[in-house]
């Protein structure tokens, strides 16, 4: 059975009676650390009896960017792999009702304790990179990644119901990169959009526990050639992070691997799938050559530019996260909310 194997919920199934707190603890700070979109961590999770409910906090949906809320379930996907991987680290069988009621879609997930199943050694290395993992940004080192990686990865987007597609050829990258730049543009067009993105990029010194802080990006970012726009958090201040001379040059320009996770469809149900399949691809890769991502996903919140990469880069399948894959200096820092403030009354 893989490491991360999640059964349904048969309603006959006896359960294993309330999770301990302490348990419930470790598990919602665990799913904490999930990637999500500008660190919106827009989710909450109310513990009841034998499960836990994981929830969509539609008050953090990025309006303007994310309008029909994809980007906000699949960062909630993203959260449910790694329940799912806690309860498997915690010794039990994760039981998962996904999207068990159609009256409440900020629901996403039931999740209880089946069998016992002691963790095996593969779901210790891939809970311990939960914490380690960090969202890159810039240009990555000059190691070419494993040739076995890449296999090892689509297996993991597979098994999650979706599709990691690598942008082998020299055209198809220069295209995706100059999409990501028209969509960079276009959005900083747009008065609402910037003023969205600024909400959730703080000043420095500031002590929310979400957003994407200065320690997050670089003062001076590489550029990658082809050219993958970041976001621009700074904002013109000047603000980031200097790069540590220890830290080992990136180089020139070193774009890494071009992918992008897509979906048959694209309803909710896909783009938990998307976000499952992000979060087992980044810790997969984290764990096996200390590969990290960078995201790219302008191009895709611009539903002209999403439908042309859908028709011409994915076969026809949605596109739901354009990554860059690669090994990076580290010394990026990102900040979460304790569990105490995303933990609520289950209704
Ligand atoms: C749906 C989604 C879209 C994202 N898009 C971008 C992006 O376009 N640019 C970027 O720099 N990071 C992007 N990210 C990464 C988040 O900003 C990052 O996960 C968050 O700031 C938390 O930091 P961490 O991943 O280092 O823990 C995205 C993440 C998700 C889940």
């Amino acid at each position: 059975m893989s490491a991360t194997h999640q059964r349904n919920r048969d309603e006959s199934e006896p359960d294993n009676g309330p999770i301990n707190d302490n348990d419930v603890r470790q598990v919602i700070e665990a799913a904490g650390w999930a990637p999500s979109v500008h660190n919106t961590q827009p989710w909450w999770f109310g513990p009841r009896g034998s499960r836990i409910s994981l929830h969509a906090d539609v008050e953090r949906r990025l309006e303007v960017a994310d309008p029909d809320g994809r980007e906000m379930v699949i960062s909630c996907g993203a959260a449910l792999f790694t329940v799912r991987i806690a309860v498997r680290k915690l010794g039990y069988e994760p039981v998962v009702h996904l999207l068990p009621d159609p009256d409440r879609p900020g629901l996403i997930a039931d999740v209880s304790l089946g069998r016992p199943e002691p963790a095996i050694e593969d779901v210790e290395r891939l809970f311990a990179q939960v914490r380690r993992r960090r969202t890159h940004r810039g240009a990555f080192r000059s190691e070419t990644l494993p040739a076995s990686l890449l296999p090892k990865l689509r297996v993991e987007a597979t098994l999650e119901g979706a599709t990691l597609r690598v942008a082998v050829d020299t055209h198809t990258r220069t295209a995706l990169a100059a999409l990501t730049e028209a969509a960079e543009h276009v959005q900083r067009l747009n008065p609402r959009h910037v003023s969205e993105a600024a909400r959730w990029a703080p000043v420095p010194g500031s002590s929310r526990r979400d957003g994407i802080h200065e320690g997050a990006y670089r003062r001076e970012p590489e550029r990658t050639e082809p050219y993958f726009p970041g976001r621009d958090f700074a904002r013109g201040h000047g603000w980031g992070t200097e790069r540590q001379a220890s830290a080992g040059d990136p180089d020139e320009n070193m774009t890494g691997l071009v992918a992008i996770v897509t979906t048959a469809g694209d309803d909710r149900a896909d783009w938990l799938r998307a976000g499952q399949a992000l979060q087992r691809i980044l810790l997969r890769a984290c764990a096996e050559e200390d590969v990290s991502a960078a995201f790219h996903t302008q191009a895709l919140e611009v539903p002209e530019l999403r439908e042309f990469i859908r028709t011409r880069f994915c076969a026809g399948e949605h596109p739901q996260m354009l990554l860059r894959l690669g090994v990076a200096d580290s010394g990026l820092t990102s900040v979460r909310r304790p569990p105490e403030d995303v933990t609520r009354q289950a209704p």
